[in-house]
């Protein structure tokens, strides 16, 4: 398994492991009408239109990470500096079959690098549904802080609550670094 930029040819792996994943991690938590619709085409139409322009235009204020094994894609991370300049991790998602098994870390560990390397001193932070007990267990072991907890209103028309964790810039964010397989200008 190695971790590299994604490219606009992996928008459709992407997207069928993303639609895959909500669906595993989300059937408790998230509403089945809204599970069962277009999540895939939506999917599909959102990573088509991210990796399109970082790969026409790289400009280090977006990074798409994708873990890949025998060619195909087992993990994906998305970051993206917002306007307050932090740097919000906005999908991580590993094959379902594939939890636990480390690829989760090697991409945060992957975001972190890039985000050190682009945004020196700024904090790096996302949000998840306060009921993905997992995906939390998972940031509070990589150190990550509570900072914020809000409710989000879906376009679909429902609420869930939601916190947000954060890694500042002093904290220790040196789970596993260096990454052995990206250099900071690859990440592009
Ligand atoms: C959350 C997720 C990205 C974690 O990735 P992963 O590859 O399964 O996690 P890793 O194997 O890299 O785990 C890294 C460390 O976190 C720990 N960890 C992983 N899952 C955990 C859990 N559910 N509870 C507590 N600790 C956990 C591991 O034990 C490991 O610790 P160790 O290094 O001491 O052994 C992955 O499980 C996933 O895709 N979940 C579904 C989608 C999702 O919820 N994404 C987050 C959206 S906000």
């Amino acid at each position: 398994m190695h971790i590299r930029p994604g490219t606009k040819d992996d928008a459709e792996q992407i997207a069928e492991l993303h639609t895959r994943s909500w669906l595993t991690a989300y059937a408790e938590i998230m509403p089945a009408s809204y599970l069962n619709a277009s999540l895939l085409d939506e999917r599909k139409a959102m990573w088509r239109t991210r990796l399109a322009a970082e790969t026409a235009e790289p400009d280090h204020a977006r990074c798409a990470l994708v873990a890949v094994e025998g060619g195909a894609v087992v993990g994906f991370a998305y970051l993206a500096v917002q306007g307050d300049g932090r740097v919000l991790l906005d999908n991580l998602h590993v094959q379902p079959e594939r939890k636990q098994s480390g690829i989760g870390r090697r991409l945060v560990c992957h975001a972190f690098g890039w985000a050190a390397e682009w945004h020196p001193g700024r904090t790096v932070y996302l949000e998840v549904l306060r009921d993905n007990a997992a995906a939390i267990g998972f940031y509070r072991r990589l150190g990550g802080q509570p900072t914020r907890e809000f409710v989000e209103r879906f376009p679909a028309g429902f609420e869930l609550p939601v916190v947000e964790y954060a890694w500042g810039p002093s904290s220790s964010r040196v789970i596993d670094w260096p990454p052995e397989s990206v250099s900071g200008d690859q990440l592009g």
